[in-house]
């Protein structure tokens, strides 16, 4: 079980790339995502994209991050340019276990640095959550997280051109 926490979303500047976290969490493998800062619009959009291409993904926002963190029965891990590298640290996390992927929007706290099992850098250059949950989620799963099925009514059939979408919802509507 892997869940994505969101802390320090501010909904008039961070829903766009907060979607792009969720949806990012959602295609490349994790379960669920919980935003500190209540934004419904969010949620909304991940369940549309659920009901479209399957899955049960969940995202939940207004989640106090610290007491999430605290009662969190897994490892945590903080993914910042300040921590170590990813590239010697990820296979020194324990695999069996639920994990927490702690990212940031504007600064973090620095309890969060100290809640942490494990801060971890994906390069120590500053760039984007995004993308560190990206990289992060590919060196954990290797790539076999592309085989995951969502098995949702509409299906996207691999193409060398063009678009080929199986769309089985008017069958069902
Ligand atoms: C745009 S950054 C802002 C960070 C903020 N300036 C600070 O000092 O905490 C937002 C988030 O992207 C992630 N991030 C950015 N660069 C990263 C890196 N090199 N490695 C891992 N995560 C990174 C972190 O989770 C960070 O909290």
């Amino acid at each position: 079980m892997i869940e994505v926490l969101r802390i320090g979303h501010r909904p008039a500047r961070d829903k766009r790339i907060t979607t792009h976290v969720c949806l990012v969490a959602r295609a490349f493998g994790a379960d669920s995502v919980a935003i500190d800062t209540a934004d419904r619009s969010v949620e909304k959009t991940i369940q549309a994209v659920n009901k479209r291409f399957g899955g049960d993904f969940k995202v939940r926002s207004g989640v106090d991050w610290r007491r999430h963190m605290e009662n969190f029965e897994g490892f945590k891990v903080h993914l910042t340019m300040y921590g170590e590298p990813i590239e010697e640290i990820v296979d020194r996390i324990p695999k069996r276990a639920p994990l927490l992927l702690v990212v940031g929007a504007s600064k973090v706290p620095p309890s969060v640095y100290r809640m942490a099992d494990f801060n971890v850098a994906v390069s120590n250059q500053p760039h984007s959550e995004v993308a560190a949950l990206a990289i992060f989620l590919d060196r954990w799963f290797l790539g076999k997280q592309f085989r995951r099925e969502f098995g949702g009514p509409v299906e996207i059939i691999p193409s060398a051109r063009g678009k080929k979408v199986i769309d089985r919802r008017s069958e069902e509507e």
